[in-house]
């Protein structure tokens, strides 16, 4: 075996993470994989405008800790989000490869929450074995504990996103198609049309579109797709993973915003949502 073996590059190692993940996310979301081979039979190259992920703020495996691996190989830290009311921080993060997806991380403000949900989510965190944590493939482990359906349904009532968490764990939530790089399409209402014409579903919460062009930021994305979930005690049909779609228009400065839009973010959260269908 080579030495060389030991020394991968950080670019061939965020390919081979961003690998894993499409992998995985695509396996447990299979609209995404039938989506990008929509586009791809219509003469598009698919490119991600970000990838991102969901967390509780417990310091073993806070945005932080996610955000580490990412770090490591040349992400750096953009902007950062507050979503009042789904109780969650966001962070993005860039790398000088413009090819590369931006990285978007939230974490669910735990403390904010009763001292049952709380308890919850330290009987899950300590199931977590450390080298799982300390692991460059952290973002891509899977669910590293064993949890109820019973505990994910209560969840669910107080928080999706915590659900959500609890029941898939350490994943890719959604990639993002970067429309800007499609050339098919004027606008984001076609490839809605699009999509919804070849069946999926999309999440209209706050409208299919979410921001405006004044705002420099539109995105949609589909109604995250159904999935058998194991659970401790049986299986369950439970709502997944979405794929997102995100158009970009210049600022004044005449560079794509970068950024995301709190208000629209927080929307597109609901993607996941039961009470969705
Ligand atoms: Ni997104």
């Amino acid at each position: 075996m080579s030495r060389y073996n030991f020394c991968m590059t950080s670019a061939q190692k965020l390919t081979e993470i961003f690998a894993l993940l499409w992998k995985d996310y695509s396996i447990l979301n299979p609209q995404a994989q039938a989506i990008h081979k929509l586009l791809e039979g219509r003469g598009e190259t698919v490119i991600n405008d970000h990838v991102a992920f969901r967390t509780y703020n417990d310091p073993r495996i806070g945005l932080e800790v996610l955000a580490k691996a990412f770090k490591k190989y040349g992400y750096v830290e953009k902007d950062t989000y507050h979503f009042e009311e789904k109780k969650l921080l966001a962070k993005y993060y860039q790398h000088e490869d413009p090819k590369l997806p931006k990285v978007f991380i939230s974490e669910l403000l735990t403390e904010k929450f009763s001292s049952d949900v709380q308890k919850v989510v330290q009987d899950l965190i300590q199931q977590i074995d450390i080298k799982t944590i300390e692991s460059d493939f952290f973002s891509v482990s899977g669910r590293p504990w064993k949890v109820d359906y019973i505990v994910y349904d209560q969840l669910s009532a107080i928080s999706e996103y915590a659900a959500w968490m609890a029941a898939f764990g350490f994943r890719a939530n959604h990639f993002t198609v970067n429309f800007n790089q499609l050339k098919s399409f004027n606008n984001l209402t076609e490839l809605n049309e699009f999509l919804k014409a070849n069946g999926f579903k999309l999440n209209s919460s706050g409208g299919e579109i979410k921001g405006t062009p004044a705002e420099c930021l539109e995105q949609s994305s589909t109604l995250a797709a159904q999935v058998d979930c194991e659970f401790s005690d049986g299986t369950h049909k439970i709502p997944s993973c979405y794929y997102e779609f995100a158009r970009r228009y210049a600022t004044k400065t005449g560079e794509l915003y970068p950024g995301f839009i709190a208000a629209s973010a927080d929307k597109i959260f609901e993607s996941t949502d039961r009470k969705a269908r």
